[in-house]
């Protein structure tokens, strides 16, 4: 009998535990072990929520319909920046229950002339100082103690403690060379404790392949120096956009930026996490929401265009980074855990060209 009450415990146990993980598992993601290597001498995992909110979004309403990941950039400016503090503060969520990407010019590149030109005192030829600049802006918190050990070697201006919990490369420099070097600059800021994780932004799939080789090299002299992330366009009928980026004034969705699946697949053989931008066809101008397949699969599930979209990459474990004012739209955005596609409409989407 007690043998039996406690096998029912156990098995009760576990199956709340086995739905728990499911709901989880389709808002957040672990980073790979090594992808944030962190001189600690117990070293925690990170985990990142799959969902984020990024420029000219309303981050107050984001936070408000339950999102926790907000994406900005350097080269977003200094009011967006501003305006993520302001809404974090005025939300009083927890600084560690809050997911913050960052990302810092790699110049001079190829991608957009506009990247480089700054609109402050900041180079965006200075990786360190981007970094250190976005952290002061948004004003955020201090890290957990475990960051104690931060020196203030390159980062003479940091004088508050803040933190990012991703930093990104934003795009490649025109030369590898400077792109490694960038690159060099976000790992030694991941070891001082200025971001929890690293990693890249617009690489193709022959271009990661290349810094997965330089990194490992012994050159760099340290492992777990992988990107823990990569960030490119990547969308239902977008992968790659049919334009190919002409038309767009910086080549958002195109091949030579990694809005392939060559590119999602060589990130999941290497334990990177994919993360889509543009996962709605914004800034990509792929027209995903009004696709026929996709209001049908829609219709199907009673759901919006927009969450088929969103589940799509959830389902493929790939994260996605939208932008919305709407209150209306975050909620729906963030409403993807509670229902699941089935293989063959899966299967119809992955086929949208
Ligand atoms: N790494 C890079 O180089 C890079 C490049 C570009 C963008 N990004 C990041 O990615 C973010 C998103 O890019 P994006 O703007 O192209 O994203 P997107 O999700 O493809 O498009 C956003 C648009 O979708 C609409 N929308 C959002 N939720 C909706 C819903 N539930 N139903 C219907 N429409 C909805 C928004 O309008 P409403 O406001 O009306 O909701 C907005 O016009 C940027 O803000 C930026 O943070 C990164």
């Amino acid at each position: 009998m007690l043998v039996i009450g406690a096998l029912i415990i156990t098995g009760a146990t576990f199956l709340h535990g086995a739905r728990r993980w499911r709901r989880e598992s389709a808002t957040r993601i672990l980073l790979a072990p090594g992808a944030y290597t962190q001189p600690h001498p117990r070293p925690t995992s990170i985990s990142m929520p799959l969902l984020a909110n990024g420029i000219n979004a309303n981050h107050s309403v984001w936070l408000d319909a339950g999102g926790r990941h907000i994406d900005t950039a350097f080269i977003y400016g200094d009011d967006q920046q501003k305006s993520i503090g302001e809404a974090i503060r005025r939300s009083n969520i927890n600084r560690g229950d809050l997911f913050i990407t960052t990302k810092v010019a790699c110049c001079p590149t190829l991608r957009c002339n506009k990247f480089c030109t700054s609109s402050n005192d900041v180079s965006a030829y200075d990786p360190a100082a981007q970094l250190n600049h976005s952290i002061e802006l948004m004003g955020l918190g201090c890290p957990p103690a475990r960051f104690a050990h931060r020196k203030s070697h390159g980062y003479a201006r940091s004088t508050s403690c803040g933190f990012v919990d991703l930093a990104l490369l934003h795009f490649p420099c025109s030369r590898f060379e400077d792109t490694l070097r960038a690159y060099k600059v976000l790992v030694d800021a991941r070891d001082r404790g200025l971001t929890r994780a690293i990693g890249v932004s617009n690489f193709n799939a022959s271009l990661l392949q290349a810094l997965l080789d330089a990194v490992e090299a012994p050159s760099l002299g340290k492992a777990g120096a992988r990107p823990a992330v990569v960030q490119n366009a990547f969308s239902v009928a977008g992968h790659p956009a049919s334009h190919d980026g002409v038309g767009n004034a910086c080549l958002e969705g195109s091949r030579l930026y990694g809005s392939t699946d060559e590119t999602l697949e060589l990130a999941h053989r290497a334990g990177i996490v994919f993360q889509a931008y543009s996962p709605l066809g914004g800034v990509s101008n792929v027209d995903v929401l009004g696709r026929r397949e996709v209001r049908r699969i829609a219709e199907k599930y009673g759901r919006t265009p927009a969450q088929v979209a969103m589940r799509w990459l959830v389902q493929q474990r790939v994260g996605a980074v939208s932008a919305t004012a709407n209150p209306q739209h975050a909620a729906e955005l963030l409403d993807v855990a509670r229902f699941r596609l089935a293989d063959a409409d899966m299967a119809a989407l992955s086929g949208l060209t």
